[in-house]
């Protein structure tokens, strides 16, 4: 089975794209399934309607605009059009974009983009992230220019060169790496300083632009807040992370991709929940 896909990946490659393979190549499965699922980079690379709702076959054609005092950022088509998307850009250098912020032109990608949690995705999952994107149908959709009222770093550290994948068995640990290529906690710490604030980790209430307009604080997801998840069970939090709605029949707002995360395998959510539960409770 493993083989097979693998062999579609390369077969694929070769065939349709013609462009730079890598030499090992990509589970295209994986791939996909971390890219519909806790990635969710179409959370912010699809192309939206009026009301946030996600245009059919524009998951990853870009053109999400993100407005902070510090930058309206727009999220740029990452299909394999390679005039408006990233079709003509090597393997390496789309892994260089993901793990590293870096673009083939040597310049620096902003944020919103998670790149720096994304440094710690492993070289076979971003491997098949980029398989997938390359499986993914072309779409022409030019999007306009982001405009950073803040200076981008020079480079977010040194390259990134080997990272190993984290073993299923510890279970608790592989939690912990699907929260990280899922950035959960970019959205729900505190920043000090326009920097992630690590004494309070998973504390929430990190100012981030409502879909409506205006801002929207993010809940403390841990033990430390008496009206969310640490007074819900595991099946109940794995309900909200899959519906979007709260146990108490709250609707939560769309910025959250549980219309991700419901594609997610239960082994993988009761993980993602088994870590949660370590968050050191802290007030915010
Ligand atoms: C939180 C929002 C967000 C998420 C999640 C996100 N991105 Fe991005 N990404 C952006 C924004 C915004 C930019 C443009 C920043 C700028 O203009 O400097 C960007 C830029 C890029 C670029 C550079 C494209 C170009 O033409 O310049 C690539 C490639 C990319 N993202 C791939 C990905 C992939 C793959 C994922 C998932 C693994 C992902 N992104 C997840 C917001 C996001
Ligand atoms: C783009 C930012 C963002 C990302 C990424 C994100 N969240 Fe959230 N999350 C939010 C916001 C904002 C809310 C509150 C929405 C509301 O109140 O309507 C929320 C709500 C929640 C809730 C409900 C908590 C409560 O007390 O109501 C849980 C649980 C949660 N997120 C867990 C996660 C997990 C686990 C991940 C990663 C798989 C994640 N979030 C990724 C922004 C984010």
């Amino acid at each position: 089975m493993r083989g097979s896909v693998w062999g579609m990946a390369v077969a694929l490659g070769l065939a349709v794209f013609a462009g730079p393979v890598l030499a090992d190549g990509g589970d295209i499965a994986r791939g996909r399934y971390l890219l519909n699922g806790i990635v969710a980079c179409g959370n912010c690379h699809a192309t939206r309607g009026p009301q946030g709702e996600v245009i059919p076959g524009q998951e990853l054609a870009g053109g999400f605009a993100i407005e902070l005092p510090e930058f309206r950022a727009v999220a740029p088509n990452i299909t394999p059009d390679r005039e408006t998307g990233i079709g003509a850009w090597t393997d390496t250098q789309i892994v260089a974009a993901i793990r590293e912020g870096k673009r083939p032109d040597g310049s620096i990608i902003g944020p919103p983009m998670p790149i720096e949690f994304y440094r710690d995705m492993s070289d076979s999952d971003v491997r098949a992230i980029v398989a997938a994107l390359r499986s993914a149908p072309p779409v022409r959709h030019a999007v306009e220019k982001s405009k950073f009222n803040i200076p981008l770093p020079p480079a977010y550290g040194p390259p990134v060169t080997h990272v190993p994948d984290v073993p299923r068995q510890n279970q608790v640990g592989y939690g912990r790496y699907l929260a990280t290529v899922g950035h959960c906690l970019e959205c729900h710490t505190p920043r000090v300083k326009g920097r992630l604030d690590e004494a309070h980790l998973g504390a929430g209430g990190r100012e981030l632009p409502a879909p409506a307009g205006g801002v929207l604080l993010s809940p403390n997801l841990t033990r430390a807040n008496p009206d969310g998840m640490a007074r819900w069970t595991d099946a109940q939090v794995k309900a909200t992370l899959r519906t979007g709605v709260r146990p108490d029949g709250r609707q939560l707002v769309r910025l959250m991709a549980f219309d991700w995360y419901k594609t997610m395998r239960d082994d993988d959510m009761n993980a993602l929940v088994a870590y949660l539960r370590t968050l050191k409770p802290v007030k915010n």
